[in-house]
């Protein structure tokens, strides 16, 4: 259920960065669930258009399946026509985008002058900017995390059969639906993804962390203890926004 009291405001662009199985889309939907804003995941994004076999999907596939990232070109379009849509005009969380640092730049150019300089814009007529959590967690709890992962396809719900295991074995509490294990969580692709994601995705860290942005969040403790400190920093961002002393600062 929504917060009501966290609703009423603008909360604009937030993004989660964190490595596979970090526990980006877990949190994404803790946000989504408290300031009633969209969760924009290009991986699920990706999937759909996977699993409707368009043209992206066909393009797409292969390359998510040994655990690559998709060309940025190909990405761009479906984040831009995402962000177009009349939800995302008070926020959305981004997670699994930006995750190039040509990414990051180009979301930039979209948030300052494209798309949002009426819908999303303060006083001054800019749109706020970014808050960007990052997730650090540690290896061997990643891989746990991505081993252990299962995922209901009717109703979308997470479980992990180590951590957050379903009441009957393989099947959803909410639907009874037999839950899925994703295609890339397995051992050999997981390593793949793990290694884009250092040669790859760690440099938008620094680029935020550069425009200091950045709010490193420990992720290797439960997902509530994890999601009061996101809302603590989206929290203080917006009285900061709106005139209060608040700044962000990085937290472990
Ligand atoms: P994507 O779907 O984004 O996958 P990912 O980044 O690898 O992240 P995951 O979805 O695996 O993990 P997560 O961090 O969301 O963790 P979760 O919350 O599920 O991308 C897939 C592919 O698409 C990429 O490999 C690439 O090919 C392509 N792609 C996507 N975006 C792209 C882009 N921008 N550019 C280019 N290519 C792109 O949690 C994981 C598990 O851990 C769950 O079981 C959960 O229940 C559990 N868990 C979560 N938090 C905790 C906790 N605190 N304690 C214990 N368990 C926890």
């Amino acid at each position: 259920m929504a917060n009501e009291n966290a609703t009423g405001r603008n909360i604009g662009p937030v993004i989660i960065l964190g490595p596979p199985g970090a526990g980006k889309g877990t949190q994404a939907k803790r946000i989504v669930d408290r300031y009633g804003i969209p969760q924009i995941s290009t991986g699920d994004l990706l999937r759909d258009h996977v699993g409707r076999g368009t043209k992206l999907g066909l393009e797409a596939k292969a390359i998510m399946a040994r655990g690559d990232l998709v060309p940025d070109e190909l990405i761009y379009g479906i984040v831009a026509s995402r962000l177009r849509e009349a939800d995302c005009q008070r926020g959305f969380v981004l997670d699994g985008f930006p995750r190039t640092a040509a990414q990051a730049r180009w979301l930039d150019g979209v948030l300052e002058k494209e798309i949002f300089d009426k819908s999303l814009s303060d006083k001054s007529g800019k749109c706020p900017p970014p808050i960007v959590i990052q997730l650090l967690v540690d290896y061997n709890q990643l891989l746990l995390r991505l081993t252990g992962r299962r995922s209901c396809p009717t109703c979308g719900r997470l479980y992990n059969i180590h951590f957050q295991p379903p009441l009957v074995d393989e099947l959803c509490d909410v639907d009874g639906s037999k839950l899925l294990l994703r295609s890339d969580d397995r051992e050999d692709v997981i390593s793949e993804r793990l290694a884009a994601y250092d040669s790859q995705t760690k440099p938008v860290a620094d680029y935020y962390r550069a425009q200091r942005r950045l709010v490193a969040v420990n992720a290797d403790r439960t997902m509530d203890e994890i999601a009061a400190q996101i809302f603590g920093v989206i929290d203080r961002h917006g009285q900061d926004a709106n005139g209060g002393t608040a700044k962000l600062e990085s937290a472990s």
